[in-house]
């Protein structure tokens, strides 16, 4: 089938804010060789990669060609007694894609059920939520480099994971693009996570004392449910900004003026901070400004209440960053790409 490419192309409902932002041009492709194909054939145009649309922020149209990456399928492609090795195409719904692995009783990537996106994305900014992240179970992914269109494999050493990183949010930033991704999950013996204080009450509160990986994610789902916005009902991108990492020296100082700041140790030398504790106490939780505010069950999601544009949200957040650096003098950064 031959994609076509059209002009002056509406990405609404390709970014899950719901801002209405244009492509100059705009193609869909299917298969590794149509994209190929449209890599050829518009060598010097530029190009705009577009996953699920669920981590970024259009402030102005896209003056390029948008290709989405919409390459379906999954399977298994390895198998011992205990593991599978399971590639899944880059577009792929992440939480689609969950569930069939819970189904499967494949186990590994349960805590990570109801984050928006697709599977091609989740490696860029090792996407990660009570307790696990990506790197816990990837082994590899498939990419395509966008100058010579050949095929690299990137294994999860090359991708340099950390916190909200990735070497696709660095070094490797606009030359690939991810095609697929492998996974190493569990068929017994799995390692179930539910130390994130979250999930425990809510466990507790089902009477579940050895629950399995089904309801783990029902789990997830219910808290995320009770928290996080429905980008289908409110634009939002998850998470806005990052937690804040800061080394401990730093922090003894500030925690001394603001001693219930709540933080968590992450190595010998620095601690994490909660940006939506910071937001909630400079008093931003639930505010509204215009089109655009701050979600009123978790403060680190700025959402979009209709019709705001790109820069609405993005003023938001930057009076919140303001705020913040001047109350408690500590910097936060937007989690969420602003195009
Ligand atoms: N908090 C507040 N007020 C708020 C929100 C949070 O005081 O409005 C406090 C909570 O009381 C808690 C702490 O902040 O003590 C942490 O809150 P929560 O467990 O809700 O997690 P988070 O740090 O706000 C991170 C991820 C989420 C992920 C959750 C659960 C980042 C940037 N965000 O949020 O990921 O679902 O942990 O693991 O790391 C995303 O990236 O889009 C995302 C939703």
């Amino acid at each position: 089938m031959k994609q076509e490419i059209q002009n002056n192309f509406s990405l609404k409902n390709y970014n899950t804010f719901g801002i209405e932002a244009k492509a100059k041009q705009f193609v869909a492709v299917q298969s590794v060789d149509e994209l190929k194909t449209i890599l050829e054939q518009n060598k010097l145009e530029q190009k705009f990669i577009l996953g699920g649309g669920s981590n970024m922020l259009l402030t102005k149209d896209i003056e390029a060609l948008v290709i989405h990456i919409d390459l379906k399928g999954k399977k298994i492609i390895s198998e011992n007694e205990d593991f599978v090795w399971v590639e899944c195409k880059a577009g792929e719904n992440w939480h689609e894609f969950v569930l069939w692995t819970i189904d499967q009783d494949f186990g590994g990537l349960e805590n990570m059920s109801l984050i928006p996106g697709n599977v091609g994305t989740t490696p860029v900014q090792n996407i990660g939520a009570y307790g696990t992240e990506i790197k816990d179970t990837f082994v590899s992914c498939e990419a395509l480099s966008l100058e010579e269109q050949e095929t690299k494999t990137f294994t999860k050493e090359e991708c340099h994971f950390g916190y909200r990183e990735s070497i696709f949010k660095n070094e490797a930033k606009d030359r690939y693009i991810i095609t697929s991704v492998v996974f190493i999950l569990t068929k017994r013996n799995h390692k179930i996570n539910t130390s994130y204080g979250d999930i425990t009450n809510e466990l507790a509160k089902n009477n579940i004392s050895t629950p399995s990986l089904k309801e783990v994610s029902n789990a997830v789902i219910a808290i995320r449910k009770s928290k996080l916005p429905d980008p289908k009902e409110l634009g939002n991108s998850g998470s806005f900004f990052k937690n804040p990492i800061l080394l401990k020296s730093d922090f003894a100082k500030i925690h001394q003026q603001f001693p219930e700041m709540k933080y968590y140790d992450i190595s010998e030398t620095e601690v994490k901070v909660p940006a939506g504790w910071l937001i909630e106490q400079a008093g931003f939780k639930g505010k509204r400004f215009g089109n655009a505010g701050v979600h009123e069950n978790q403060a680190l999601v700025i959402v979009n209440y209709g019709n705001a544009t790109g820069q609405e949200v993005l003023d938001v957040s930057k009076n919140i960053q303001e705020t913040i650096l001047n109350k408690f003098g500590i910097q936060i950064e937007a989690e969420v790409n602003i195009i």
